[in-house]
Formats: structure tokens, sequence, C-alpha cells
């Protein structure tokens, strides 16, 4: 098939790469210049694991193809996927403009059927906005039809490739045919491919990080409770998850969701409730204790040095919001090092991916290690912020000679209370006892 993807953001990039995987005659496009030069001369501008081997593969047989130009991009689609930013506007609801305003682009351009699908997350009500801009500018026939996408960074590639699930919103019958069509390959296990309304696809991908936003903050609260009456918290989240009704994924405290989703999602549903005249009160008690477990381990570090950060230097390994990538976007190590800033503390840090765009942001009002270990001379104390595998199965020999003294905040649970009694570190984990 023949697929235009417009915006070569994560999910465009992801999207359009992928689809070219199978088969399909790929043309991504996007107004940033020197990204698409980038990108022609196969320069893959984000980290992504997996990504990169396809994007090559994709670009040297020609089915991946990057413009800047819309109509060369949309001339022979059959389906063009818009991915654009919907950044949370001032008052929490997605700001639709690149949206339509692409759609008011495409519609004056377009000269035979197109199926014009919405990737980026909408409210619901978006599809109906696209057609109405679409047949205001244009005699055209065409479909809108909403597609969200469930990707994961970090196994965004796998995610695409095998997905639980293929989300299509359309009431379209020719829409309806080529999406079967186009994402046939990619559930041949047997995965369905869901089709429904408009609005309900829309209001599916809210849903769905809404629901597992809430999965986490209540393991949150479950986690703060724990540490209140002596019980484990990875022993409940076992004893709880062993439940095929509840699951076993997702379960895990922390310090606080982040990312370029699941703030942005449950803010704009609660919005859309709250439009409606609806007071969606659970997504409320999510977003708030989201905010209060972002501060946990300032207040356990707070608590420990009683009161006092001042002139305290820590090492600090990761900054990344999760694992296998370099977003930081509403990353809770940004919360953690702009507070001990303000304490007075110093901080080190080491992230393998993420510390660029760190830099970008703080600069030199941290310091940056070569790797995990250079952090830790001299720190009063090592900060886990993000869980990455490297940081697992450390050298704790090593960490306990370099710290000033051998103390560990950990805010994602890597290690195990007995292996910290026996290597005699004070250690304070989330949800659990304080080894000391
Ligand atoms: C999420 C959704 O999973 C994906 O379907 C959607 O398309 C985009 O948003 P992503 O933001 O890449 O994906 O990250 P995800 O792996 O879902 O993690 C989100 C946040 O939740 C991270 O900050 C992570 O640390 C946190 N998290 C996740 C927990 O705190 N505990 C958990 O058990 C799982």
């Amino acid at each position: 098939m023949k697929i235009a993807v417009v915006g070569t953001g994560y999910v465009g990039l992801v999207t359009g790469t992928c689809l070219a995987e199978t088969g399909n005659q790929v043309t991504c496009v996007d107004i940033n210049e020197q990204k698409v030069k980038m990108m022609q001369e196969g320069k893959l501008p984000i980290y992504e694991p997996g990504l990169e081997l396809l994007f090559h593969r994709n670009i040297s047989q020609k089915r991946l193809l990057f413009t800047n130009v819309l109509a060369d991009a949309i001339a022979d689609a059959q389906i063009i996927f818009l991915a654009l930013p919907t950044p949370p506007g001032g008052d929490g609801s997605a700001d639709l403009s690149y949206v339509l305003g692409a759609a008011k682009d495409i519609a004056k351009l377009v000269t035979d059927y197109k199926v014009i699908v919405t990737k980026s997350t909408v409210p619901v009500g978006t599809a109906d906005k696209v057609t109405a801009v679409i047949k205001a500018n244009t005699n055209i026939e065409c479909a809108v039809v909403s597609n969200p996408e469930f990707l994961r960074e970090g196994v965004a590639v796998e995610d695409f490739m095998k997905p639980d699930r293929v989300v299509v919103g359309t009431t379209d019958e020719r829409a309806r045919k080529l999406m079967a069509e186009l994402y046939a390959p990619y559930v041949r296990q047997g995965n369905p491919v869901i089709f429904m309304d408009e609005r309900s696809s829309e209001l599916t991908k809210y849903a769905a990080n809404s629901f597992l936003a809430t999965k986490i903050s209540f393991m949150n609260e479950v986690a703060n409770l724990c540490e209140l009456v002596g019980a484990d918290v990875d022993m409940v989240r076992r004893g709880i998850g062993a439940d095929n009704r509840i699951g076993n994924r997702f379960l895990f405290s922390g310090i606080g969701y982040g990312g370029s989703c699941f703030p942005k999602d449950v803010q704009a549903l609660a919005k859309s409730a709250e439009e409606n005249q609806y007071d969606f009160k659970i997504l409320n008690s999510v977003m708030e204790v989201n905010e209060i477990q972002k501060k946990v381990l300032v207040q356990k570090l707070k608590k420990y040095y009683n009161g006092d950060l001042k002139g305290k230097h820590f090492a600090m390994w990761g900054l990344a919001f999760k694992p296998e990538t370099d977003d930081i976007r509403e990353a809770p190590a940004l919360y953690i090092i702009d507070e001990l800033l303000k304490e007075g503390a110093t901080i080190s840090v080491f992230d393998p991916e993420g510390m660029n765009n760190v830099k970008a942001l703080v600069g030199d009002k941290i310091t940056y290690g070569a790797d995990a270990y250079e952090t830790l001379n001299d720190a009063d104390a090592l900060l886990i912020v993000t869980e990455w595998s490297a940081f697992r199965t450390p050298d704790f020999e090593q960490i306990g000679s370099l710290l000033k003294s051998k103390v560990i905040f950990d805010g994602r649970n890597l290690y195990d209370l007995q292996k910290m009694i026996d290597l005699g570190f004070y250690y304070n984990s989330i949800g659990r006892k304080i080894i000391n």
C-alpha cells in the first residue's frame, strides 16, 4: 500500500518505519527541513531500541522516504497518517491546532479518495472536527479514521510489529477494508483489530492510559501505607498480581509516573470530563497522588538528614523517565534535581541515554559522570531514579568504597533487602522496610 505519515516525531517515525517493514511504500513528511535532511542521509533523530535496523533497511530498499513537501508525500497515498503533536493547552485540554492545520492543508491538495488517520492522542470528537475541516476545504470524499497508538517507549518497535490489539474507529466501509488490510500482517498471531466508531476509539486511548496511571498511583499509595504498617509492597504486589483479574503488570510502585503520555492523557481526560459537566473523581486523585509521589525521595532524604540538605552531595543514577529511552519529559528526575538544588545540595548524575537532554535543560547546575561509578566520588548518598538494567547488579563494593557513607535511597526498589543487610548499607526504598 502507499502510505503518507505527516509528522516525524516519535510516533510518526516508528509508525512510518514499521509500516515500511511489511512492504508498504511510506513517505514521511515534516516541516523541519534540517530533520528531514538528516533522515534522508540515514540518520535517526531519536533513540529507540531496534528502530535503527529497520530504519536503515527500509531506506536502503527505498520503501521509506522523507520530504518537506506535503503535496509530494500525499499525492499517491491511499492512507495518510497524522502523527502530530497535541500538547496540553493552557487549560489542560489537548491543543489541536497542528492536527486541524494539517487536515486543512491536506484537503486543499487531495484529488482522490483518501483515508486520513489520526494517530495522535486526541480528545473525543476530534475525528468530527477533522472531517468538518476536510469538508470545508474540498469536495472530494475522504474518510477520517481514529487509530490510537499504544506504543511504549523502549519497546515501540515490538509493540507496533506485534500489538496486543489494534483499535480502529471508523464508520466508513471503504476505510475499514483498507485499515484491515494494512494491519493484517501485524496481527497474524490472532490478536484482534477492534473496529468501532470514531468517538469510542478516541476515548479508548485515554481510558487505557488513565487506567494504567490509576494502577500505578494505587500501588504508590499502597506502598506508602506499607511503610507505615510495616508491610512489604513487593509481597503485596505479588500477592494481588497473581489474581488474573488484577494482572501482574503495571503494579510497580516507585517515584511516580512520567513520560510524554500518562501525565498529559490523564489531565486531558479529566478536562474532557469536566467540559461535559462530569466530575471524574478518580482521575483527580490519580494526578494528586502522582504529584505527591514525585516528592517521596526528597522527603525521605530530608527526614534522614534532619531537614537540612544544604552542602550535601548526591550521586544520582538515572534521568530518563524510564529505562531504554533518552526521553526526560515529565521525568521524576527533573523534579528531584530541582528540589535538591533548591535545598542547597549538589548533584552528580549518570544515565546511559538521557544525559544530553538533561544537559540541554539543566546545564552546569549539576555535574555529569562519564559512567555510573564516577558520580559516587565524595557523595553522601546514592539515589536510584531510573531502573536501567545496568544498575540492577552493580559492584556494591565499589559503591561502598567511593561513597562517603554507605547510604542508598532507591526510588525503584532494585535491590534485595537481605543483600543490603549483608552488605551493611543503609537502604531506603519504596514501600519496604528501611535497612540500617
Ligand atoms: C505509555 C503507554 O504504556 C503506551 O501504551 C502509550 O501509548 C504511551 O504511554 P510510555 O509513556 O512509553 O507508554 O511508558 P510506560 O512504560 O507505560 O511507563 C509510563 C510511566 O509509568 C513511567 O514513568 C514508568 O516508570 C511508570 N510505571 C510503569 C510505574 O511507575 N510503575 C509500573 O508498574 C509501570
